[in-house]
């Protein structure tokens, strides 16, 4: 990829405004909550989530995705125990931004911690703890429209039902009869597994753990981004029944995503034995990254 400048590499002042972006169109049901439980959103913030997704729609080519996966499903970049990419994935806040309340560890132990009480399996809890991990993509240097957004499949038509559709009038593939069609490189109801979703830490994580969990968990890793689907079926056509069975678990995991910010913040070593317990049952000693 040609040399992005400092905004194109980073639109969002932190990767976790995308997340708030996604909280903002499919807020809680139910009762509202309060409203100065959630971030107050003001116009600048508004403006880098809409340039972060100009960038990502414009840039997220079946090229990009085929050239992403030859490098980082390599793993050659760090390799360490479980725990400690945990820690080094929470090297990733922004000081220019102190208004964030959370940061990554903390969001990933109040969903573990969601799941954990509603009495899940306790790999649906190990789930929900490691399910941002790929974000590390970030200190690898990836742009934030490579780690994070909504992910959507490339090689075919770019669904309306994504949000901003507009903005795919700028991606090359929008113009290349290969991929512009409904189909484009694949077939009616192909299955997920056969194709290609947009790059980000969803993919990467489930490439990282595709050996050692559940079929289920995996595919809460893999598509817990995929908005357009489990919010919107805007693709059923490529889905096959078995990804339709399977989309149950995702659709069971987005609430504890979305939906988990506690005022109460979670302590890192009271919950560390647990967590480096299940790690222990279910992953390797160490991650390769
Ligand atoms: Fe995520
Ligand atoms: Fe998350």
């Amino acid at each position: 990829m040609k040399n992005l400048t400092k905004s194109e590499l980073s639109p969002l002042k932190s990767i976790e405004e995308w997340d708030d972006d996604v909280l903002k169109r499919y807020p809680e049901p139910g009762p509202a909550k309060a409203k100065d439980e959630f971030r107050n959103y003001d116009s600048p913030e508004i403006d880098g989530v809409r340039e972060f997704y100009r960038l990502n729609h414009k840039y997220q080519t079946y090229d990009n995705v085929l050239a992403k996966k030859a490098n980082f499903l390599k793993f050659d970049k760090k390799e360490m125990p479980w725990w400690s990419a945990m820690e080094y994935l929470n090297t990733l806040i922004d000081e220019s931004d102190p208004d964030i309340s959370l940061d990554q560890l903390q969001h990933l132990l109040q969903t573990s911690e969601a799941i954990r009480a509603d009495g899940h399996p306790d790999w649906f809890v190990l789930t929900g703890f490691i399910h941002d991990l790929g974000k590390v993509l970030c200190l690898f240097g990836e742009p934030q429209w490579n780690v994070v957004g909504d992910s959507f499949p490339v090689g075919c038509k770019f669904s309306d039902k994504i949000v901003y559709p507009e903005f795919f009038a700028a991606n090359p593939d929008n113009h290349d009869e290969r991929f512009n069609t409904k189909y484009g490189v694949y077939t009616h109801q192909c299955g997920l597994d056969n194709i290609h979703m947009s790059w980000g830490h969803d993919e990467y994580l489930y490439h990282i753990t595709k050996n050692y969990l559940p079929e289920e968990a995996l595919y809460m890793i893999r598509y817990h981004s995929f908005y357009s689907q489990h919010r919107e079926n805007a693709y059923d056509h490529l889905l096959n029944a078995h990804d339709k069975e399977m989309f149950k678990w995702v659709d069971k995991f987005n609430p504890y995503d979305l939906y988990s910010k506690s005022p109460v913040t979670p302590v890192v070593s009271e919950l560390k034995p647990y967590y480096e317990d299940l790690i222990a049952k279910y992953l390797p000693p160490k991650v390769k990254l």
